[in-house]
């Protein structure tokens, strides 16, 4: 135990007894009084730490030093919305669980569990050395259309983002705008679906089982079909269920963008210049988007 005087006060000797709070007793109204506080020692001054599950633990992405100030902020955002979307997807499934007809249309009669697993994987799991950088340490951004790439056997656990990411990839907050669809739109039209899928790429994520066993909307809604035990495990058709149910409950509720696959869709109007008397023709989700591509653990490069 720690004994500490804080207090000496010559509290009595000027004042009269009215002054005085009513606690403060005198024995003596003529003499000054001493106030001695003990306060007790703390326990962790001396005795074994105690154990703490969570020390050194990681809740969030890091991103890397070689990130200029907009990159960064750009970054971090799309991150935390990725994880936004990712959230409510997860929420949707443990809410509606199979009787959501989303649900039923992109992992068909598969049990429930898996995609909530691998979804609450991307939200909760630990980020202990998950890495994005700005610096094309490998070379590549500057191959046309490349958005980013995961570092594979480099690094495995880092992921590059390159400039053509931060001047095209839409903020969550868009999504459903600018003609924008689930199905027509690419899946890295949001910086969020772009980043849900670059997160799965790393092991401590994706564990290398979420992976592509399909890519294009009408390949997904096929395999939800033919291989359910695969498409809630397939990172596009996890990103398609998010950014669906996202639209359909958040951003637009009761209504969303689902819209219907790019070929099947009506061409998009002519950029007349004289459409807005801007000159600016309306923002094509195909165009903006940049391509998407990522290399394999067997060196394949996977564009979309
Ligand atoms: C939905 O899940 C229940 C069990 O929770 C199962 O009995 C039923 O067959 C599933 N329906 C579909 C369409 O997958
Ligand atoms: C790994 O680094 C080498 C050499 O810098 C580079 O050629 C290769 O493309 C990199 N791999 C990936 C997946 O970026
Ligand atoms: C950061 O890098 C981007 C390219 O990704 C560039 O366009 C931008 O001007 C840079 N920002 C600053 C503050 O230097």
């Amino acid at each position: 135990m720690v004994s500490a005087k804080l207090l000496t006060a010559a509290l009595a000797a000027a004042l009269p007894a009215s002054a005085l709070p009513n606690f403060v007793k005198r024995e003596n109204a003529a003499s000054p009084q001493t106030i001695t506080v003990t306060i007790p020692a703390q326990p962790t001054e001396t005795g074994p730490a105690v154990y703490d599950w969570t020390k050194g633990g990681v809740k969030e992405f890091t991103i890397h030093q070689s990130c200029n100030a907009t990159e960064r902020v750009q970054l971090r955002q799309g991150l935390n919305e990725a994880i936004t979307v990712a959230t409510h997807a997860r929420d949707h499934i443990l809410r509606f669980g199979n009787s959501s007809e989303f649900y039923r249309k992109y992992f068909g009669k598969a049990p429930t569990g898996e995609p909530i697993g691998w979804l609450d994987k991307l939200i909760n799991g630990d980020k202990n050395g998950l890495i994005f950088r700005c610096d094309d340490i490998d070379g590549n951004c500057k191959q046309d259309g490349w958005g980013g790439h995961w570092r594979g056997a480099n690094a495995t656990s880092e992921t590059v983002i390159c400039p053509l990411s931060y001047a095209t990839r839409k903020p969550l907050n868009a999504i459903c705008g600018f003609g924008y669809t689930v199905a027509g739109g690419k899946l890295a039209w949001t910086f969020a679906g772009d980043l849900i899928h670059r997160a799965y790429h790393l092991p401590l994520i994706g564990q290398d089982t979420v992976s592509h066993y399909a890519d294009s909307y009408d390949e997904c809604l096929q395999l939800a079909k033919t291989k359910p035990e695969q498409a809630v495990r397939n990172t596009h058709s996890l990103q398609y269920f998010a950014l669906d149910v996202y639209a359909y409950d958040i951003a637009l509720p009761g209504v969303g963008c689902t819209g219907k696959p790019a070929a099947a869709a009506p061409a998009p109007a002519p950029a007349a210049s004289s459409a807005s008397g801007t000159g600016k023709a309306a923002p094509s989700p195909t165009k903006t988007a940049g391509t998407e591509c990522h290399t394999h653990d067997n060196g394949d490069v996977h564009c979309s």
